[in-house]
C-alpha cells in the first residue's frame, strides 16, 4: 500500500473532486445543447449529435461521471475521517479512479456513435457493463474494507447511505444489465416484453432512490453537519430514515409504468408504496435542515451552507411531487409531458448537484491546503445564479408540462380532439427557451467555480492530511 497508516489518501479524494467539476462542466453543456435543440432545431447535426444521440450521453454524463465522481469524493473523504482510517485497498484505489474516467470516456465515444442497448440510464453496451462492474466491486472492497479496519466501533450514518448506494448499484446494474451479446457492440436483452419494462423500471427507479438519493443523503448527513458546526439533528431519526428509505424505494418502480401493459395490481403497488415514500423522505429532509436549528444566522454568510440547504429544500418539494405524480390519476395528466422532466430537473439540479456542489466547495480548499476558497463571492455568485437556473427551468417544465397534458385530453363537444399534437409542441416553444435560459445560468455558475477552483488549487500545496485519532464521539 502507498503512502502510510498516519495519513488519509487525499489524493483520490482530489482526483475525483476535480473531475466532479469537469464533468458537470461537460454534461451540463451537452444539456445546454439538447435544450437549444428543442428551440431550434437546426442545430441538430448529422446523425452523431443529433438530440436522440446527445439526450443519453446528456444523462449519462451528469449522473455517472458529474454524480458518480462527486459520490466517489465524498464518500473516500467521509469513511476515512469517520472511520479514523487511511483508506483500504492499495491498488484497487487508484483503478475505481481511473476505471472509472475510462468508461465515461467510452460512453462519450459509444452513445454519439448509436451505440446503445436502449434501456434508459443503463445505455452502455456489455464490454463497459463488465468494465462498471469490475470497478464497481472494486469500490465495495476499498469502501467496505476501509470499515472494516476502522479504529472506532461506531459506523457513522452517513456510511450506512454511502454502503447501502454502493450495494444497492451492484445489484440493479447487474441484474438489469444482463444480456445476451451478439456483437462486440450489440447485445440483447436476457428480459423480453412487459418482465423486461418492469426489470428496468426497477433499476431505473432505484437509480434514482440509490445513485441520486442514498449516495447524496450520505453527502448530506457528512457535510451538513461539517458545515453547520453542529451534530445531526436527531441521530434516532437518521436511522429510521435509512431503514424506512431503503425498505420502501425498492417497491416504487412500476409508477414509470402506469397504465401499460403492466397487471394493474402492480402498477397499485408502487402507487401506494410511491406514497409511502413521502414519509421517509420528508424524514431526512428535516433532519438535515433542523441540523441547523440554532444556528440559522450561519445561513446569512456562508455560501457553502446555502447551497446545502436550498439542496435540502428542493429535495423535499421532489419528494413531494414524486408521490404526486405517482397516483395514477395525475399520472394520467403528468406522463409523457415535460411535468416529468421539469421533476426530474428540481431533484437533478436542486438536489443532486447543489449538495455536490456545496460539498465539493467545502472539500478543495482542505485538499489544496488552503483555508478557504479563493474567492467566497463568486461561490455567493455562484449559488445564486445556480438557483435562479434551477427555478426557471423547473417552473417553465411544470407550465410547458401541464399545458401539453390538457391540451392533449381536451376534446370537442362532438368528441373529437380540440388540439392537434402539433399545437401542443407550438405553445411548448417559449417554455423552451426558458428552460434552455435556466441552463445557461446553471452551466456559467458551474464555469465560475470552475475558475474559482483553479485558483485555489494555484500555488497549494497538496499533503495528505494526518489521520486523527478516535476521541470520545465524532459528528
Ligand atoms: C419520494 C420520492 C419520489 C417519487 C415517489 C418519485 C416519483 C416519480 C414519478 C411518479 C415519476 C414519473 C413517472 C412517469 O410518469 O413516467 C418520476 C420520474 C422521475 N423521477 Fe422521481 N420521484 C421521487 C423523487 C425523485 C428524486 C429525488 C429524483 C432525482 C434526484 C427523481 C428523479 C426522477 C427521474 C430521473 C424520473 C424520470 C424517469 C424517466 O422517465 O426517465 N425522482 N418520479
Ligand atoms: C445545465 C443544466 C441542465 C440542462 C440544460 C439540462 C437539460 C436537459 C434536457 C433538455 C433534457 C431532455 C428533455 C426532453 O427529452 O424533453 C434533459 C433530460 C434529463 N436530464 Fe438534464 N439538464 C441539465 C442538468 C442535469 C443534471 C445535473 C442532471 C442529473 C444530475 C440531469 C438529469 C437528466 C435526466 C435524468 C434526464 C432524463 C429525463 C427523463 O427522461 O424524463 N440533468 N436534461
Amino acid at each position: 500500500m502507498s503512502g502510510t497508516q498516519t495519513t488519509y489518501n487525499d489524493k483520490v479524494v482530489r482526483q475525483f473532486a476535480v473531475m466532479t467539476v469537469i464533468w458537470g462542466i461537460v454534461g451540463m453543456l451537452v444539456g445546454v445543447i439538447i435544450a437549444a435543440q428543442l428551440v431550434w432545431p437546426e442545430l441538430n447535426f448529422g446523425p452523431w449529435l443529433h438530440f436522440g444521440r446527445l439526450r443519453p450521453l446528456h444523462t449519462n454524463a451528469v449522473i455517472f461521471a458529474f454524480g458518480g465522481c462527486a459520490l466517489f469524493a465524498t464518500s473516500y473523504w467521509c469513511v476515512q475521517r469517520t472511520s479514523h482510517t487511511r483508506l483500504w485497498g492499495g491498488p484497487l484505489i487508484p483503478f475505481t479512479f481511473w476505471g472509472w474516467q475510462i468508461i465515461i470516456l467510452l460512453a462519450a465515444v459509444t452513445l454519439p456513435l448509436g451505440i446503445t442497448t436502449g434501456k434508459e440510464y443503463a445505455e452502455l453496451e456489455w464490454p463497459v457493463d463488465i468494465l462498471i462492474t469490475l470497478v464497481w466491486v472494486a469500490y465495495a472492497l476499498v469502501f467496505f474494507g476501509t470499515i472494516a479496519v476502522r479504529k472506532v466501533s461506531h459506523i457513522y450514518v452517513a456510511n450506512w447511505f454511502f454502503g447501502a448506494f454502493i450495494i444497492a448499484v451492484a445489484l440493479l446494474h447487474i441484474v438489469n444489465s444482463m444480456e445476451m451479446p451478439i456483437t462486440l457492440t450489440k447485445s440483447y436483452s436476457m428480459y423480453s416484453g412487459v418482465q423486461d419494462a418492469m426489470i428496468q423500471w426497477w433499476y431505473g427507479h432505484n437509480a434514482v432512490g440509490f445513485f441520486l438519493t442514498a449516495g447524496f443523503l450520505g453527502m448530506m448527513y457528512y457535510f451538513v453537519p461539517k458545515q453547520a458546526g453542529r451534530p445531526v439533528y436527531s441521530y434516532r431519526l437518521s436511522v429510521v430514515h435509512f431503514w424506512a428509505l431503503i425498505f420502501t424505494y425498492m417497491w416504487a418502480g412500476p409508477h414509470h409504468l402506469h397504465y401499460t401493459a403492466l397487471p394493474d395490481w402492480t402498477q397499485s403497488v408502487g402507487m401506494i408504496f410511491s406514497l409511502i415514500l413521502l414519509a421517509p423522505s420528508w424524514g431526512g429532509m428535516i433532519n438535515g435542515i433542523m441540523t441547523l436549528s440554532g444556528a440559522w444566522h450561519k445561513l446569512r454568510d456562508d455560501p457553502v451552507l446555502k447551497f446545502l440547504i436550498t439542496s435540502l429544500s428542493f429535495y423535499g418539494m421532489s419528494t413531494f411531487e414524486g408521490p404526486m405524480m405517482s397516483i395514477k390519476t395525475v399520472n394520467a395528466l403528468s406522463h409523457y409531458t415535460d411535468w416529468t422532466v421539469g421533476h426530474v430537473h428540481s431533484g437533478a439540479l436542486g438536489w443532486v448537484a447543489m449538495v455536490s456542489i456545496g460539498s465539493i466547495y467545502y472539500l478543495l480548499p482542505k485538499l489544496f491546503g488552503k483555508t478557504e476558497m479563493y474567492s467566497t463571492k463568486l461561490v455567493t455568485t455562484h449559488f445564486w445564479i445556480a438557483t435562479i437556473g434551477t427555478v426557471l427551468y423547473i417552473a417553465s417544465m411544470w407550465i410547458a408540462g401541464v399545458m401539453q397534458g390538457l391540451m392533449w385530453r381536451a376534446v370537442n363537444a362532438d368528441g373529437t380532439l380540440a388540439y392537434s399534437f402539433v399545437e401542443s409542441v407550438k405553445g411548448s416553444y417559449p417554455f423552451w427557451a426558458i428552460r434552455w435560459l435556466g441552463g445557461v445560468l446553471f452551466l456559467t455558475g458551474m464555469l465560475i467555480m470552475a475558475y474559482n477552483m483553479f485558483k485555489t488549487m494555484a500555488g497549494g500545496k497538496t499533503q495528505d492530511m494526518p489521520v486523527v485519532a478516535p476521541a470520545g464521539h465524532h459528528a
